[in-house]
């Protein structure tokens, strides 16, 4: 299945990312670029590098997943990143840095994860981390509260692998991808029904070459609103492979759980 497919994939990144553990070297083989572009340093697959503080909302959990800074003291993230709701002091998050090495990266314990409830492996994959204290002077990225937005092209980002296999990175990634239907993304050529219509939102190109990749769990897929402001409409969620032709990134539709998530993070104290 490839729904089991991924979460091994995503339980061997966790095993090969030791909590707080050093991060891998740079994948050896560059993938072949989507878009064309000039491609120096891919990551995501098909992507380039971010430039220091275009995303400040990034965040790198140390159990080889991605997440964006929702306050001060929240990161959301996907279900599969963790195990249950409850006191977890386990989980380190690095934020304010693309280079995951550099002295001026900024890093936190967890305290605490609540996991969507009814979460059993397929659909409602988010989840909140709790910060043992807060981070300041990073913005924050807001999550889309109405369909508004889940369309048109998106940007993802994370510190996933670079190809389908390939290792961890070092420096942030990013790329952009279109929105594609669901009743595209769940016809016999892509995923034949596989995807949760109401909870998911597929992105990618029916060519491939451009997605989110094992490690890149848990990370923001976003977007401009109509102020210019980036919102956050998607988490890296699922895929067959990476950057696969007919085979779209699948992620979490914020907006569908964002009464959800802001009510969770209100228990949680913002
Ligand atoms: N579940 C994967 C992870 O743990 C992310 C898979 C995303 N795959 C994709 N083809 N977009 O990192």
């Amino acid at each position: 299945m490839v729904r089991w497919r991924i979460f091994l994939g995503t339980a061997f990144a966790a095993l090969t990312m030791a909590a707080g553990g050093a991060i891998a070297s740079p994948a050896a083989a560059a993938p072949t670029s989507g878009d064309g572009a000039v491609n120096p340093t891919p990551s995501v697959v098909g992507g380039t590098r971010a430039a220091q503080g275009e995303f400040p909302f990034m965040v790198r959990l140390s159990m080889g997943c991605g997440g964006a800074l929702y306050s001060p003291t929240l990161v959301l993230t996907a279900a599969h990143c963790v195990s249950r709701t409850g006191a977890n002091s386990s989980i380190t998050a690095t934020l304010g840095v693309v280079d995951l090495n550099s002295s001026s990266r900024i890093t936190r314990r967890s305290n605490y994860v609540y996991r969507a409830p009814g979460y059993t492996g397929a659909g409602k994959d988010w989840a909140l981390i709790r910060l043992a204290s807060p981070v300041t002077g990073l913005a924050t990225l807001p999550i889309a509260t109405t369909t508004a937005y889940d369309s048109g092209t998106f940007t993802i980002a994370g510190w996933g692998a670079a190809s389908e296999g390939g290792s961890q990175q070092r420096y942030l990634l990013k790329a952009t991808v279109p929105y594609v239907s669901d009743a595209t993304c769940n016809s016999s050529a892509m995923y034949g029904g596989e995807v949760i219509a109401a909870e998911e939102i597929c992105a990618g190109y029916t060519s491939g070459g451009v997605d989110t990749c094992q490690g890149d769990s848990g990370g923001p897929m976003f977007r401009r609103d109509a102020n210019n402001a980036w919102i956050q409409v998607g988490i890296v969620s699922w895929g067959d492979g990476c950057a696969r032709p007919n085979k779209p990134g699948v992620y979490t539709q914020v907006s569908y759980f964002s009464s959800a998530i802001r009510s969770a993070a209100t228990s949680l104290g913002g």
